[in-house]
């Protein structure tokens, strides 16, 4: 597989990856691409089906059938669901607590992994999520692990205003059997706890100019 330009970043539930690869794409003028929405997505079909998320065959039958897609607007991901942007709605109370179900499923995700690695290869990319450096791109030339205390990230849920029990997403992602959540063996780890948003951008920007892909500041 051929990978010019992946810049993979991943961490778990709200340590600031989003934040952090937004800026980084925009800085660069490259594509950003946030995985956890495609899961949402995939997610949030579930839940509207009326079916059990906790019910893998029912799942599957929803998700195999599913008309998703994600297309780029402005320079990101959007992810739909026949046709309609559904990105306003993923991060509700009810989609934070059944994505991991969705999310374990082999055929969901080899379902997705598929659509990440075909954008992947037509743009430069910025792609956070959970798998994008050990599973999705593991040729990947730059690869970060964003991660924060658990009580850090628990906090600026809260902040956010939002009802999500991060502990339990971490403990699914990362004891799942198929592409679980993992540090890869190259990847940079930076632990934003005390740490700006500006200050993680600045330390991965610094490694970029450190390994020659932007000119080092
Ligand atoms: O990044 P996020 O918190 O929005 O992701 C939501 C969920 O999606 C996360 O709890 C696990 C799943 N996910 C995944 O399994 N693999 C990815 N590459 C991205 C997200």
């Amino acid at each position: 597989m051929s990978v010019l330009k992946v810049i993979a970043i991943d961490g778990p539930a709200a340590s600031g990856k989003s934040s952090a690869a937004r800026s980084l794409a925009e800085k660069l003028g490259w594509i950003y691409v946030n995985t956890g929405n495609m899961y949402r997505a995939a997610t949030l079909a579930v839940i509207r089906s009326g079916v059990d998320y906790e019910n893998e065959p029912e799942v599957l039958r929803i998700t195999a059938t599913m008309n998703f897609d994600c297309c780029i607007e402005n320079n990101k991901s959007v992810a739909r669901i026949n046709g309609e942007n559904v990105e306003s709605e993923l991060n509700s109370e009810s989609v934070n607590r059944a994505v991991s179900f969705v999310a374990r499923i082999p055929d969901v995700r080899n379902k997705l992994v598929a659509l990440q690695r075909e954008i992947g290869q037509k743009y430069s990319v910025v792609m956070e999520g959970r798998d994008i450096g050990t599973h999705v791109f593991p040729d990947a030339p730059y690869k970060f692990y964003i991660d924060a205390s658990e009580e850090v990230r628990a906090n600026r849920r809260g902040l956010q205003g939002q009802e999500d029990s991060v502990r339990e997403r971490d403990r699914m992602d990362s004891t799942r059997k198929t592409a679980p959540l993992a540090i890869a063996d190259d990847a940079m780890v930076i632990d934003s706890s005390d740490m700006t948003l500006d200050e993680v951008v600045d330390t991965v920007m610094k490694t970029l100019g450190l390994n020659g892909l932007i000119p080092a500041s």
